[in-house]
């Protein structure tokens, strides 16, 4: 990449709780953040439907922040290398949708994107162990993905907290992120089991003042991160 990636705490507004007709000024409310992340969903790995690769691709032309491009969708082999080539700068698979997860993960590289792998809350993190050194992210999902808006589910953390004992283990400097139900009342757990890039939705485009809501969320995780 040619910008160098932003420092931790990275916070990642998603665009599932924007205006979706209006993304352009969506996007301008929310300069201080990281990455832009754009949740693509299926209707069939989850129960909700979202964004294809034209519509990603158009905010990709549009938005002044890098792509981070979550992938809820069956048969990822297939559709996953394409959301890199149209330029997102990270691109997140689910573990539990892949058939060939190491392969992927090169594949995305190799076309220039950061190559990340979620797991749902009921996937043990131990299935990523083996990722370690081809992905660039790890995703811990706090909600069971399909729809913003969920309560985050404090009992995925001793899952976190295990996957960055690993991390740390193996002088790893993958990112560990976290998504679904992330606020300034739970962003402070997350930050001290061990994720250093946060994905919030509602909390920041439900706020009046998207880029203070940003700021506030960075600064207790930076607070809470050991
Ligand atoms: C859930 C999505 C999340 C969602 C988060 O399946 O992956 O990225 O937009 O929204 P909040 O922050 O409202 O839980
Ligand atoms: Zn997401």
């Amino acid at each position: 990449m040619s910008v160098p990636p932003p420092v931790a705490p990275r916070i990642n507004p998603s665009i599932l709780s924007a205006d979706f007709v209006n993304m352009q000024s969506e996007l301008a409310r929310i300069a201080a953040a990281d990455f832009v992340h754009v949740d693509v969903m299926d209707n069939h790995f989850v129960p909700n439907l979202t964004f294809g690769p034209q519509m990603v691709g158009r905010v990709q032309d549009t938005s002044p922040i890098p792509l981070d491009v979550h992938l809820m969708i069956a048969d990822p082999e297939r559709w996953a290398p394409g959301y890199a080539e149209l330029g997102a700068a990270s691109v997140t698979f689910h573990l539990e949708a892949a058939t060939e997860p190491i392969a992927l993960a090169r594949r995305l590289r190799d076309i220039g994107a950061r190559a990340g792998v979620a797991v749902k809350p009921g996937t043990p993190v131990d299935e990523l162990f083996d990722l370690f050194g081809e992905v660039d992210q790890m995703l811990v999902m706090t909600v069971e993905p399909g729809f913003g808006g969920q309560a985050f589910m404090p009992e995925t953390m001793p899952k976190l907290r295990r996957l960055a004992d690993e991390a740390r283990r193996r002088g790893s400097e993958v990112w560990l992120q976290v998504d679904g139900g992330i606020s300034e009342s739970t962003i402070a757990q997350a930050a001290e089991a061990g994720a250093d890039t946060f994905v919030a939705g509602s909390a920041v485009f439900g706020s009046a003042h998207p880029d203070a809501a940003i700021a506030a969320l960075r600064s207790l995780a930076a607070a809470h991160t050991h």
